[in-house]
């Protein structure tokens, strides 16, 4: 892999995994939440790998890895909602991500939910919630990208969104312009 600017370390290519995750950890981001299902079917994760796909009609993508409840789960349902959080939403995030050592329907316990159109469950206070059917699945090597139509979005006011970046948890704050 070439050097694309002095001030740039280049990696070390039989390393590739490790060395990818680190660079990945610049990548700042917004956090959402995956939800499918419903009652003690429910599964979710966190993720920050959501990202607008189409206007025309509205549809999104998240990456997955194939290895989570949450995929199996949301591939049996056709439907999922994505919950964009607010920066008063870490305790969701970490819940979802699996830090307390809760799966499936375990992690819902505690937070407030409404159901979308679609079934799916969208966290209560999310700064945007999209309820999404399933339309594609691509796997692709460790990860699936799984996009959704959007069938019905909610917006709240709220003052910031939580972000992460290097392995932490922060929000975004703009520059005065
Ligand atoms: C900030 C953050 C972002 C994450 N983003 C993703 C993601 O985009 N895709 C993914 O598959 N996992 C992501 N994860 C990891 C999953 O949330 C975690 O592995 C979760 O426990 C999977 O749950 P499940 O196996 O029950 O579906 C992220 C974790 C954190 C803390």
């Amino acid at each position: 892999m070439g050097v694309m600017s002095t001030a740039l370390a280049a990696v070390d290519l039989d390393d590739m995994p490790h060395d990818f995750r680190l660079a990945m950890r610049n990548l700042a981001a917004g956090v959402s939440i995956v939800t499918t299902g419903e009652g003690r079917g429910r599964a979710g994760l966190t993720a920050t790998s959501v990202n607008s796909l189409s206007i025309d009609p509205p549809c999104l993508l998240v990456c997955i890895g194939r290895a989570s409840g949450t995929l199996a789960a949301l591939q049996k349902n056709r439907s999922f909602g994505v919950s964009v959080l607010d920066a008063g939403q870490q305790a969701i995030a970490e819940r979802f991500a699996g830090n307390g050592g809760q799966h499936g329907a375990a992690r819902f316990n505690g937070f407030d939910w409404t159901t979308g159109v679609t079934g799916a469950p969208l966290a209560e206070g999310a700064l945007s919630a999209f309820d999404c059917t399933l339309e594609t699945l691509v796997e692709w090597h460790s990860h699936a990208i799984v996009v959704g139509r959007v069938r019905s979005v909610h917006t709240n006011e709220g003052a910031a969104p939580l972000t992460y970046w290097r392995g932490g948890y922060g929000s975004f704050d703009p520059q005065a312009g």
